[in-house]
């Protein structure tokens, strides 16, 4: 079965054959088959007329926290207020995570990604992190392997109040990661003050890597730290947060396959400078855009906003702001660029539109991607099809 997307007033690849006037796209069976001229499209069986309008890849939401129940408004007002954001408020999460159930939780992850969907969002990263008991974190794993692309184990992303770190960690370490392995594939750690520190984070991240999971890290959030520095030792596909770096961050950053991932609304509602986007772009290394929706810093899902704000406050170009939040978001998930084929569990690769890749695909209510930024904040998706298909 095949579909010819036409009506495309300005394609945007992400990828060596640039953005494009006038063009077309068919999909073949969920993944991209032809990319070109509108004049020159093949004919296919079916045909989606995108009236005019600009595309570009899906937004690829490599950094959220989907899975939790309750709400944190009162502690963002007193932070609207001068009050400093505390890792402490994950323990507030954890108490209305923990008593919500099964099928509350479910029910919350599915509107969540329809949400994202709404907004363009056509891949989802989530993560666990307010169960903080094995129970609670593997159910938490099982529920978001149902729904989101990738899971992220991140148990360790508080110490539960009342209980002792080692002991904790432990238990991380062990039941809790045997009972999240068959559902997660990435591990990750909130390595910063208030939470856990160089030793403890090398520690649950080598039991992960040692389980065959991928690793990823909350690092240089609140402060400089020793996040980046273990990211890229470890080999780590991103690095999330990356408010406080130093060159020697920056340069090992971009001297590696890290990719350094920006949370510009987290940034806004912490009220933290934001991530060093122009610096970390000029120095040569890969940056990702993510929303990082939860209850405590960053409560959207919406990667438009995060695109806006990365052209208006960090000064990415429109263009640079897009691949961190299509290919960027991709590598940031080892999702990228696969040649073409397939990886090596059979996916397609993600965050381009290019044959091969999967056809996943933002069609904006706008007739050029710059609308974007130049319309803040006003309703720009139109449509939105994973692997060929609306999604909402
Ligand atoms: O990515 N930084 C750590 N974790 C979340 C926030 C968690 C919370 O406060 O609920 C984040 O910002």
């Amino acid at each position: 079965m095949s579909t010819l997307f036409t009506g495309i007033s300005e394609l945007h690849t992400v990828s060596e054959a640039g953005t494009l006037d006038d063009a077309a796209i068919v999909v073949t069976d969920g993944v991209v088959s032809w990319v070109g001229q509108r004049s020159q499209a093949p004919a296919a069986d079916d045909i989606v007329d995108c009236g005019g309008r600009a595309v570009l890849p899906g937004w690829v939401d490599s950094h959220t926290h989907m899975i939790f129940d309750g709400d944190r408004s009162a502690e963002f007002e007193a932070r609207m207020s001068g009050g400093s954001y505390e890792a402490g408020g994950i323990a507030v999460t954890m108490d209305a995570t923990r008593s919500a159930g099964e099928s509350r939780l479910e029910q919350l992850l599915v509107e969540r990604i329809a949400a994202a969907r709404r907004g363009g969002t056509t891949t989802v990263e989530t993560k666990t992190g307010y169960g903080l008991n094995t129970e609670s974190e593997v159910l938490a794993a099982r529920v978001a392997s149902k729904y989101a692309d990738d899971v992220t184990f991140l148990g360790a992303h508080l110490v539960p109040p009342g209980a002792d770190a080692d002991d904790y960690l432990d238990e991380v370490v062990g039941p809790m990661l045997d009972g999240v392995a068959d559902y997660a594939n990435w591990i990750d750690v909130f390595c910063e003050r208030g939470a856990f520190d160089e030793t403890q984070s090398r520690r649950v991240l080598a039991a992960g890597k040692e389980r065959g999971l991928g690793v990823r890290v909350h690092g240089n959030q609140l402060g400089e730290g020793p996040g980046v520095q273990l990211a890229v030792e470890l080999d780590a596909a991103s690095v999330d947060h990356v408010n406080y770096l130093s060159d020697a961050d920056i340069e090992a950053l971009a001297n590696s396959e890290t990719v350094a991932t920006m949370l510009p609304a987290c940034d806004l509602s912490t009220r933290e400078p934001l991530a060093p986007g122009r610096r970390l772009l000029d120095a040569g290394a890969t940056v990702a855009i993510a929303s990082n929706l939860n209850p405590g810093t960053s409560y959207t899902s919406s990667m438009n906003f995060c695109v806006t704000t990365a052209v208006l406050q960090q000064r990415l170009s429109l263009d640079e702001a897009v691949r961190a939040a299509t290919f960027g978001g991709a590598k940031a998930l080892r999702r990228h660029d696969v040649g073409g084929g397939l990886d090596a569990q059979g996916r397609p690769a993600k965050g381009t539109i290019v044959e091969g890749a999967a056809a996943d695909l933002h069609v904006l209510d706008a007739p050029s991607a710059i609308h974007l930024a130049y319309r803040p904040g006003m309703p720009m998706t139109w449509r939105t099809f994973v692997a060929g298909k609306p999604a909402f």
